[in-house]
């Protein structure tokens, strides 16, 4: 082949955005937009959470166009991932990697353990009776090395564990069968586990409000625990699901740097920002939404202890706060509206100007 023509096929293989395919068809009135992903390319990966049904419709598309990292939303909880002992279901957690792989994008797996996602099996032990603590740990340790060993070298990061503290709960610890069977140590069981199976990935505890002061001091505790007794964790993974109001901007400063003092990485895992409560009037709440996300990002790009930020989906189209919502009542928490078009927000955080809409394009 001549060198001009590798040159062609090198530069099609490439694609125009580094990121999605050529085979993707962006349709022209996403791609009209500069990607999110490019306003922060210096920074972090910027990620979505997606359902492997989505992947082939336009929501996919937008990911493609606009992130440089996935989440499956679902596909890779335990549950999911092994509904029976030893039986694995790895089809939607492989179409996930495999559309982030073919394009150049990160994956951050979720989550090998959570209280609400584990199977019943895990708990029964031979003759009907309990399984005991041994059994459990033995169950856990094979499903992470399962997991990870299929994934090593295209999951970079895992939320290890999920939602395990609890301010009142025993030692700080949320109350669940996890705890109740294994014990405390169950935590760092699982990052023991997950650094045994895969030793370059990076480990994050991932929990909800930890801004909340009490909460908050029941995950530093646990985490400057881990880390004084050599427990591999890399990070804490801040969900923050949060609305208009609560936490503000300076909590979520403030919390990342608490965390940072520890020397652990920050990562914002499963960014979404409710309006649905909101008293003001429909289009200001979007304004709003804009003003807060442009400061937030502000502070996520200007603390290097952030490491990535992910929302949890792609557009307001398919958010798990509309689960239990009525048509008339949806809430919009997204950069992305209902039709999968730019928001307020969007163009903030990437202080783009609004384009007016070519009717041919
Ligand atoms: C949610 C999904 O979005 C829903 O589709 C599912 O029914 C329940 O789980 N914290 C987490 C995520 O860590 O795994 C949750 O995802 C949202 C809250």
């Amino acid at each position: 082949m001549s060198l001009g023509r590798r040159l062609i096929v090198a530069s099609l293989v490439i694609g125009v955005n580094g990121c999605a395919l050529v085979g993707d068809a962006i349709p022209p009135d996403i791609a009209r937009h500069p990607p999110l992903k490019k306003a922060f390319e210096k920074r972090f990966p910027i990620g979505a959470a997606v359902e492997p049904r989505q992947l082939g419709t336009r929501a996919g598309s937008l990911l493609a166009w606009h992130f440089n990292s996935v989440t499956a939303e679902n596909a890779m909880k335990p549950a999911n991932l092994q509904p029976l002992e030893g039986r694995f279901e790895f089809t939607g957690a492989d179409a996930v990697v495999d559309f982030a792989s073919r394009r150049g994008m990160r994956v951050r797996g979720h989550t090998l353990l959570w209280h609400e996602e584990t199977p019943e099996w895990f708990w029964r032990g031979a003759d009907g009776r309990p399984a005991s603590r041994e059994v459990v740990l033995a169950r856990l340790r094979a499903h992470i090395v399962a997991v990870m060993s299929r994934y090593r070298g295209r999951v970079y990061a895992w939320d290890v564990v999920n939602e395990a503290v609890h301010p009142l709960g025993p030692g700080c610890l949320r109350d669940t069968r996890w705890l109740r069977v294994v014990g405390p140590d169950y935590i760092e069981h699982a990052f023991r586990f997950a650094h045994e199976a895969d030793p370059g990935a990076r480990l994050f505890l991932n929990d909800f409000e930890t801004t909340e002061p009490a909460k908050r001091r029941c995950l530093l505790e646990l985490v400057r625990d881990l880390r004084a007794r050599g427990v591999p964790i890399h990070g804490v993974g801040h969900q923050l699901h949060i609305d208009l109001e609560r936490p503000t901007v300076g909590d979520v400063d403030e919390t990342l740097g608490l965390f940072a003092a520890l020397g652990v990485e920050n990562q914002v895992t499963e960014l979404d920002m409710s309006v649905a409560a909101s008293a003001l009037p429909p289009a200001e709440r979007l304004e709003s939404q804009a003003t807060r996300y442009a400061a937030l990002f502000e502070v996520f790009a200007r603390r290097p202890d952030v490491t990535a930020v992910s929302f949890w989906g792609i557009s307001d189209a398919h958010t798990w706060l509309n689960a239990k919502r009525t048509p008339g009542n949806l809430d919009q928490p997204l950069l992305f509206d209902a039709q999968q078009a730019p928001k307020s927000a969007y163009f903030a955080i990437t202080r783009e100007k609004r384009v007016p809409i070519n009717p041919n394009n």
